[in-house]
C-alpha cells in the first residue's frame, strides 16, 4: 500500500496556464462538454423562445392562451345554459365570422341612429370610451336586448333573438375605443 499523499494537482500541467492571485493558483481547465452543451442549448432555446413568442408571435404567451381558453369555455357554457357572460361575449368578439354577422346586423338595423361606423347620430357614439349604460360586454348586451324605451332605443332582444344580439355585441366590442373621426361627443361615464 502506498503511503504517498493524494495529489490534488494534475501530473502534467505544463500546457495549462496558471493564474495566481493573492497566492491562489488556478489552472485554465477546459469546461466539461456536458456543461458547454447545456449552455449552448440554453442559448439556442432562449433565442428560439424570443423569436416564437415575441418577434414572430407565432403563438400566444401562456397567459393569453389561458385567457382565450377560459373565454372559449365560457362561450360553450353560455351556449349550453343560455346565460350570456362577458367572457363569452369577449370570445365572440375574436371570432371573425360572428363579428361580420354582427356588422351586417349593425349596418342594417342600428346604423340609422348610431352611424354606419358607430360614430353616433341620434344614438350615442359607440367607438369612444364613454357609456351611458355601462361598457362591459354584459352591459352592452343587456342594453341592446332590453333597450332604453324612454330614450328611443328599442329592445332588440325580442326582434333579433339572443344569437344576433350576441353577434352585434361582439361587433360593438371591436369598435370600443377606436374613436372614429367626426364621432358624436362623449356621453356618460369614461370606462375604457
Ligand atoms: C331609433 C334609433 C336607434 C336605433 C335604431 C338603435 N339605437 Fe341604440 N341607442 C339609441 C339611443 C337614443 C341611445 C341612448 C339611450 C339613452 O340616452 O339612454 C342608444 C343607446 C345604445 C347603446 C348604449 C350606449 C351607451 O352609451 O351605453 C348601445 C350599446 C346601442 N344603443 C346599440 C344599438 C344596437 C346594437 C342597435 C341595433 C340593433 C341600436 N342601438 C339601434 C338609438 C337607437
Amino acid at each position: 500500500m502506498s503511503t504517498e499523499p493524494k495529489k490534488t494537482e494534475p501530473q502534467s500541467g505544463e500546457d495549462r496556464v496558471i493564474h495566481e492571485v493573492d497566492g491562489i493558483q488556478e489552472y485554465d481547465n477546459q469546461l466539461p462538454n456536458w456543461w458547454l452543451a447545456t449552455l449552448f442549448i440554453t442559448v439556442v432555446f432562449g433565442v428560439g423562445y424570443f423569436y416564437v413568442y415575441h418577434q414572430a408571435q407565432l403563438t400566444d404567451l401562456p397567459n393569453a392562451a389561458f385567457q382565450k381558453e377560459s373565454e372559449r369555455q365560457a362561450a360553450e357554457e353560455a351556449k349550453r345554459t343560455g346565460v350570456v357572460t362577458s367572457a363569452a361575449l369577449l370570445s365572440l368578439s375574436r371570432d371573425g365570422t360572428k363579428v361580420s354577422e354582427g356588422k351586417a346586423t349593425f349596418e342594417s338595423t342600428c346604423a340609422a341612429c348610431h352611424r354606419a361606423d358607430g360614430g353616433g347620430n341620434i344614438g350615442p357614439n359607440l367607438t369612444d370610451g364613454f357609456w351611458l349604460h355601462g361598457g362591459s360586454p354584459e352591459n352592452i348586451y343587456t342594453t341592446i336586448s332590453k333597450g332604453v324605451a324612454d330614450k328611443g332605443m328599442a329592445a332588440w332582444g325580442p326582434q333579433l333573438g339572443s344569437d344576433r344580439v350576441q353577434a352585434v355585441t361582439a361587433y360593438i366590442l371591436t369598435l370600443r375605443g377606436t374613436n372614429v373621426a367626426g364621432g358624436k361627443a362623449p356621453q356618460g361615464t369614461a370606462e375604457n
